[in-house]
């Protein structure tokens, strides 16, 4: 998959995204990354992008022409328009749903903002969808784009060892991962649960199970509220709560 972010700050971007595990992906060629400077299609010879709000807001707001010159050059290099996102506070909540979808694309373009945001008429007029990553206010597009990349890459074939790695996560099924656990089997006096240990499929598939309803139920309970759990469900939480 195809990555195009258009930004102010690129090394930002590919200083994280060229690390680890997004790192050694693109390394592989299981997916790219192109940071568009923005700067380079300012409408001036001094490379100013941003300037004053209309109507009196405070701070400075990026020009729509720049912006528009980095989405033509990410047009250019993939040979068609990509899908089109800006990272935005006011965009759909970024989630897994959301992360698979994205993943099935050939390619995206993020928009990052910066100081009070891009011209409404280019987001307008480049945009199919304006994602956020939660109800705070970031100082620009670039963190959100990270974090969009990485959550979209990992489920993206060839960047993961297997497809096991990711779809056993939390929010892959609409519950959180149960525990997990390591070397060594005695830690400060707290014991790796034995049915992790006696090999039994059937029993620590049983055991997960009420584990990661457990959590759920504990740390996200409106995630519960999605799911249609039977009664049997509901008998493991409480099973696994006395348990505890
Ligand atoms: C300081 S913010 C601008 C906020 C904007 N004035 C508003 O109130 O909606 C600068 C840029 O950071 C990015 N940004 C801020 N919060 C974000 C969030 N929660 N998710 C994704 N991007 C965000 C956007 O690209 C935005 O244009």
């Amino acid at each position: 998959m195809d990555f195009y972010v258009a930004t102010l700050f690129p090394e930002q971007v590919s200083d994280y995204i060229n690390t680890s595990i997004t790192g050694r992906a693109i390394a592989k060629g299981a997916i790219s990354l192109h940071c568009i400077q923005i700067r380079d299609y300012a409408p001036n010879n001094y490379g100013r992008v941003d300037d004053t709000i209309y109507g009196g807001g405070t701070g400075m707001m990026i020009r729509p022409e720049p912006v528009y010159g980095a989405y033509e050059k990410a047009v250019e290099l993939a040979g068609h328009k990509p899908y089109t996102v800006f990272m935005s506070p006011k965009g759909n909540v970024l989630n897994e749903a959301k992360a698979k979808e994205l993943a099935q694309r050939k390619d995206l373009l993020i928009i990052c903002g910066h100081y009070e945001g891009i011209d409404e008429r280019v987001i307008r007029e480049i945009t199919d969808e304006e994602i956020s990553i939660g109800d705070y206010v970031l100082t620009g597009g670039e963190t959100g784009a990270i974090v969009l990349i990485d959550a979209v890459s990992r489920l993206v074939d060839g960047v993961l060892p297997n497809e096991e790695a990711y779809t056993n996560e939390s929010h892959t099924d609409g519950v959180l991962e149960a525990p997990q656990y390591t070397k060594p089997p005695v830690w400060k006096e707290m014991e790796v649960p034995e049915v992790l240990k006696n090999g039994n499929d059937a029993l620590i598939k049983d055991y997960n199970r009420a584990a990661a309803l457990y959590d759920t139920w504990k740390n996200r309970p409106d995630m519960l509220d999605k799911l249609d759990l039977t009664e049997e469900d509901w008998k493991k939480v409480l099973a696994f709560k006395k348990g505890l």
